[in-house]
């Protein structure tokens, strides 16, 4: 059972298998009636009874909240504000403000969003994405809008024809349905520049998806993060620079999951040239 896992696991490229369709073949629940079940290998997590009080940690979550984001979030009211998202934002945006060139939010609603993106990266094209043509209003200074379904690959097509590829980010906060999430997803992650970054908001029970069917299957990536090549010696792993050609695509192009209550981050990058760990030729 574990072998025919890791089998599917290694073959999976978004060009022979949508991660919907992988996602049936190993997550339990999700199988269409007939179809075998497949189990990932994991163990079960026990810890200790947490009968003490944990001790106060002498900085808040994570990050400070009082960031130029947040100033940018108190000013503007996206929806994301409300939705606590905005300290995970600045906690992976925060570096390449400045040299974010191309940014896409799906899903506008009014115009509150696309402001706050446009003045946080001051040197990026901001386009969005609704279904709702009345969002048309929104466009003007660097603010770009373009009418169609999340879902409609061709209208997709269009959108990357029209300004030219390359996005450096993409946040999908739009239909918030699996269907949906996904499909967008396995389009839009390969259109992504070398070190795009692909963010979606509203996963899971909180809209109704109460298996974290999306979740569950962006989790599948780790698979491919941890890529290893049959045969090779464990002790080898800082020299392994480049995965064999019969590695996936996501094997080589997604370097890292970052899953969240209700937001996921996937990180694209040079798998494994982009490990710190690398052993250089020097
Ligand atoms: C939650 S609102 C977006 C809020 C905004 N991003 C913010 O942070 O303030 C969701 C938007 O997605 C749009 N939407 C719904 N289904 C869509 C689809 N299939 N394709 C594109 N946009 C869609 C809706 O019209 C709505 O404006």
């Amino acid at each position: 059972m574990a072998n025919t896992a890791k089998r599917i696991l290694k073959n999976f490229t978004p060009e022979k298998m949508s991660p919907t369709r992988l996602l049936r073949k190993i997550v339990p629940g999700s199988e269409p009636a007939g179809e075998p079940v497949i189990e990932l290998p994991c163990r079960p997590l026990s810890f200790p009874p947490a009968d003490t009080v944990s001790p106060p940690s002498p900085y808040p979550f994570l990050i400070d909240s009082n960031n130029p984001l947040e100033e940018l979030g108190r000013k503007y009211l996206p929806t994301k504000r409300e939705h606590n998202y905005l300290p995970l934002y600045w906690m992976h945006f925060r570096d390449i403000r400045h040299q974010v060139r191309k940014f896409c939010e799906i899903g506008l609603q009014r115009d509150a969003s696309l402001r706050m993106w446009e003045e946080f990266f001051p040197n990026a094209e901001i386009y969005g994405i609704d279904i709702d043509p009345a969002c048309r209003e929104f466009e003007g200074g660097r603010r770009r809008v373009f009418i169609g379904d999340q879902s409609d690959r061709q209208f997709l097509g269009n959108v990357l024809n029209d300004i030219g590829g390359g996005l450096d980010i993409v946040i999908d906060d739009g239909s918030h349905l699996v269907d949906h999430q996904l499909a967008t997803f396995e389009f839009l992650l390969p259109a992504l520049n070398r070190h795009g970054i692909y963010v979606m908001e509203d996963t899971g029970p909180c809209v109704g998806d109460y298996q974290r069917v999306t979740v569950n299957t962006l989790q599948q990536l780790a698979a491919n993060i941890l890529y290893w090549p049959d045969d090779y010696r464990p002790e080898d792993w800082p020299k392994l620079s480049a995965f064999p050609d019969s590695s996936s695509w996501a094997d080589r192009n997604v370097i890292g999951v970052a899953v969240y209550r209700w937001i996921a981050f996937v990180f694209r990058g040079d798998n494994p040239g982009d490990n710190p760990y690398l052993q250089r030729d020097s």
